[in-house]
């Protein structure tokens, strides 16, 4: 044991509280360390996350987990999996503790003795079960639209994305397409040939629509009040535009813009006409006010003014509006801020967002409003005003 020159060891002198210099600073370099390695092994959470609903752990827990804490183990949750032909338990549950640690689960802990009988029995063994709590319940819905199952799966990695990951740092050193380089396609390109990813991207586009933009747009939003023509470009599947067209009745005429390969999986929605086409090569005339959510991030600035341009020639020569809903990079995230900290879970979510658009799309990023007012103007747009705030996105309207 180390003995200091008044005859003192380090862990007496820890013990009292008068840790020397060198103690606190190995203190600290450990810290550091664990911080390195907690951003190193970020993706854990989100493999393990990926995985129980890939298994649908979610849906199971749901539909047989029985009161009173409606809690399963891993064992019960593997026996009610057909695939399981031999099922490894103890990895579940591993995955499904982490997951309850970051808040996804409610996990309950029981002693049983070494007969089996639950109760406070120490040394014998523990059963760990886990139930649904307001958090994981987000990826169980009434009807598959209801869910943000699909969502989950987006967001984490697939194979496609963990192929691009590899390339990241030849993208930024040579301003490729990351997506491009490891796929020989760009993003949209690939969905377009893989209808089993293209699934996935437009219900998970679909389900957070439904679940978390939609609401609060109808809710927070007026600017609909004065529109009798809304197309959605880009708009997917279509589902914010039914709702849109649901609450203000008085919108007549409603289009959903998209691909072809995408309007031709999309749903039939009462008052909403699904037209297909390249956003890039025309956009169709006849509506009053175009509405883009989340598309403008997919591009880089050439191409968003590039769409924005098509934007603008669509509305009527009298005028027209542009209405956006982007996250905004929030004022202390913005280039020229020395003190650039992310302190809110939205604030760090729109710098998630951004290298996520960075691994999937050509130049796509989230952007500061200040960027937003740049792309309008220079696309022809007279005026632009930032209006309210939804979940962690924010909506803008341009107008002609
Ligand atoms: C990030 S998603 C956003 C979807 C929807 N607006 C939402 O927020 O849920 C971008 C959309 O742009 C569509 N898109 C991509 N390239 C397009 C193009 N050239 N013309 C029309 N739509 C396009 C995609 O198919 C996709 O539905």
């Amino acid at each position: 044991m180390a003995v200091s020159e008044n005859g003192a060891s380090k862990l007496q002198m820890a013990q009292h509280g008068s840790i020397d210099d060198g103690a606190r600073d190995i203190d600290a370099v450990g810290r550091n360390r664990l911080a390195l390695s907690q951003i190193g092994i970020a993706w854990t959470e989100s493999a393990a996350l990926r995985t129980v609903v890939e298994l649908d752990v979610p849906r199971i827990l749901a539909k047989h987990a029985a009161p009173p804490d409606h809690a399963m183990s891993a064992q019960q949750l593997l026996q009610c999996m057909p695939r399981a032909s031999n099922p490894n338990a103890g990895a579940l549950q591993h995955l499904m503790q982490l997951l309850a640690c970051k808040g996804l689960f409610t996990e309950h802990l029981e002693y049983h003795n070494s007969s089996g009988v639950a109760g406070d029995h120490l040394g014998g063994s523990v059963v760990r079960t886990y139930a649904l709590n307001s958090i994981s319940r987000q990826l169980v819905g009434d009807n598959p639209s209801d869910s943000m199952a699909n969502f989950a799966l987006q967001m984490t990695m697939g194979p496609h994305v963990a192929a691009t990951l590899q390339h990241l740092g030849e993208a930024i050193l040579t301003s490729a397409d990351p997506f491009q380089l490891a796929h020989g396609v760009n993003y949209f390109e690939f969905l377009a040939k893989h209808p089993e990813y293209l699934n996935v991207f437009q219900n998970a586009m679909a389900e957070r629509s439904q679940a978390e933009t939609g609401p609060l747009l109808l809710t927070r939003y007026k600017g609909f009040n004065s529109v009798k023509g809304l197309m959605d470009v880009g708009g997917g599947t279509g589902a914010i535009l039914a709702q849109i067209v649901r609450h203000y009745p008085h919108i007549t005429h409603a289009v959903n813009f998209d691909l072809p390969e995408v309007v031709a999986l999309s749903p039939a929605h009462p008052g909403v006409e699904h037209v297909g086409g390249d956003m890039f090569e025309s956009i169709p005339v006849g509506c009053d006010a175009i509405f883009m959510k989340k598309l403008l991030h997919d591009w880089d600035d050439e191409a968003c003014i590039k769409i924005l341009k098509k934007c603008y020639e669509a509305l009527p020569e009298s005028g027209g509006k542009v209405i956006l809903v982007e996250g905004v990079l929030s004022p202390k995230e913005t280039p020229g801020n020395t003190n650039a900290k992310s302190n809110t879970m939205e604030d760090e979510f729109v710098l998630r967002s951004s290298v996520i658009m960075f691994v999937h799309c050509v130049g796509g990023k989230e952007r500061s409003e200040h960027d937003f007012h740049r792309l309008v103007t220079a696309a022809g747009f007279r005026n632009f005003q930032l209006l309210c705030k939804l979940d962690v996105s924010y909506v803008m309207e341009a107008y002609k």
